[in-house]
């Protein structure tokens, strides 16, 4: 290759470039369960312990709902209960409620719990974070702190887990708003500087994995620049994996698993006290990091930039039918190119599904000139190479969301969209019709149809008035920013 080409390589798109390559762990998700339901010995075990199952579930029914009734009793007559802390009888109400939850947890099969190192008193440590797998690892915190909770603000409106929410003095916060979340953070500093409160209690990955990695984390619980103590729950199993997260089974299979298991292992250990340094009182992020890789070491295990978002992507795919992992964008490592939001992520999955005609999750460059509905022609294998940028003849969903993120948020974006659109008015000054569409695009693709422009021309021009107005034109390069790319490479002089 010689240097020209190189440079032109480069410059990519003109004048908005390459995307910068980012690094993206294709092939880990923590998002899967990997349980396997392998074939008879699980099936006839499932029928030996049919009827212990009966018995765990009635226990567990039972347990639940006298656990709610005496959370009920505990909070009889409470004002303020999620501003004000709770007098030390009101707290030892919530006592028989925390052996509600640990009974729960025993007719899960979690029989015994194995502990390792030192739960640290309150006034060392206010904060305790730990990684999050399922729905036991809250029932265990529960039962062995009755801490105060960060959760989700409909959380609190739940049917039963919603008052056993409220006796723990939630934090709420409504993940959206920012202002919200602001507050919550400012709750999360007011609580744990106090003693009068329970310890505060935090998932900082802010969703379930599958535990064998650990994702980002969030920084609200390291904010405060308080002490933390992590705890690490482990559960090893060799026939039913507990995690619950997006591709794996729901929570009542989950929960029918478990109780036809003999028994489940659970694990919970604590790590020594983390003191913030000076640097990571003013970073939280850093403070965050250094907690979390900590953490990772003592798992024996390693990080990624998965985030919340992810997860949530991960349910996308999964109601779409597809393979969740495929649908990952690594959010940690996504948003240094890009400031792509979930909703952006999930038009972008859509549509790359619509492209994916031959159904294989990656695009060809034959499915790609199909779904432009453009001819076979060096521009259009120029631009489909600005998404394929390893050569390898199929794009995945995270090489196409790569370069759609880069292009639609760089900040050069509204005025290439100008300049494409007065590229393709010609030389003119009344609004480009379809014959001038024609004229203009046949200088980059000169071997388009008639047909082809007439189709495009048809879903740019949203009012059907013959004319193609900029506003039009613009609202079509926000939904397909590929489409630009057509003019900005096909004529780099553009911007
Ligand atoms: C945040 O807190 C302020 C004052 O404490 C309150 O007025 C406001 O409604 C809160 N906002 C949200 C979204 O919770
Ligand atoms: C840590 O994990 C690696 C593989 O990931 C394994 O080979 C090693 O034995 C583990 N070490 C401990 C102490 O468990
Ligand atoms: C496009 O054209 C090239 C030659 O110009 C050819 O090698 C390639 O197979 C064509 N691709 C498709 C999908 O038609």
């Amino acid at each position: 290759m010689n240097s020209e080409q190189r440079r032109k390589e480069r410059q990519g798109a003109g004048a908005l470039g390459q995307p910068p390559e980012i690094e993206l762990n294709e092939t880990f998700n923590p998002f899967r369960n990997d349980n396997h339901f392998d074939g008879a010995y699980e099936i006839l075990k499932i029928i030996l312990l049919l009827p212990v199952m009966v018995v765990r579930l009635l226990v567990f029914v039972t347990s639940l709902l006298l656990g709610y009734l005496l959370t009920k009793l505990a909070l009889f007559r409470a004002t303020n209960v999620l501003t004000s802390p709770f007098p030390q009888w009101r707290r030892s109400l919530m006592l028989p409620v925390r052996l509600c939850a640990r009974v729960n947890l025993f007719a899960c099969g979690f029989h015994w719990i194995h502990l390792k190192g030192r739960p640290a008193p309150r006034h060392e440590a206010p904060i305790l974070v730990s990684n999050h797998v399922t729905f036991a690892d809250p029932l265990f915190l529960f039962f062995k702190h009755l801490p105060v909770i960060v959760t989700a603000y409909e959380n609190l409106n739940l049917p039963i887990a919603g008052a056993i929410i409220k006796a723990m003095q939630a934090i709420a916060v409504d993940r959206i708003s920012r202002t919200s979340r602001q507050n919550a953070s400012d709750a999360i500093k007011r609580k744990a500087m106090c003693n009068d409160w329970s310890h505060v209690m935090i998932f900082p990955e802010a969703t379930t994995t599958n535990g064998k990695l650990l994702i980002s984390f969030k920084a609200g619980a390291f904010t405060p620049g308080f002490p933390v103590q992590p705890i690490l729950i482990r559960y090893s199993y060799v026939h039913m994996d507990p995690c619950w997260v997006a591709e794996g089974p729901v929570i009542y299979w989950l929960l029918f698993r478990l109780m036809t298991q003999f028994h489940n292992f659970m694990s919970v250990e604590y790590l020594p006290i983390i003191y913030p340094n000076l640097a990571e009182t003013k970073n939280p992020q850093m403070f965050a990091e250094r907690v979390r890789l900590t953490m990772a070491r003592a798992m024996n295990t390693s990080v990624t930039q998965h985030t919340f978002e992810d997860a949530t992507l991960a349910m996308e795919a999964v109601r779409l039918n597809i393979d969740s992992g495929s649908a990952l964008l690594e959010f940690g490592e996504f948003n240094k190119i890009s400031p792509f939001r979930v909703k952006d992520a999930k038009r972008c999955l859509s549509k790359f599904l619509t492209m994916d005609s031959s159904k294989r999750g990656s695009l060809t460059f034959e499915d790609y000139i199909k779904a432009v509905n453009l001819p076979n022609c060096s521009l259009l294998q120029q631009v489909y190479r600005y998404f394929d940028r390893t050569n390898s003849g199929c794009i995945s969903f995270r090489q196409y969301a790569v370069g759609i993120a880069y292009v639609s948020s760089h900040l050069r974006f509204k005025e290439a969209v100008v300049a494409a659109y007065n590229f393709c008015g010609g030389e003119e000054n009344d609004l480009p019709d379809e014959p001038t569409l024609l004229r203009s695009l046949r200088v980059l693709i000169p071997s388009v149809s008639k047909q082809q422009v007439h189709l495009l021309f048809d879903r740019l021009d949203v009012k059907k008035g013959g004319i193609l107005r900029l506003a039009d034109f613009a609202s079509y390069c926000d939904e397909n920013p590929d489409f630009l790319l057509i003019f900005l490479i096909g004529k780099s002089s553009l911007l």
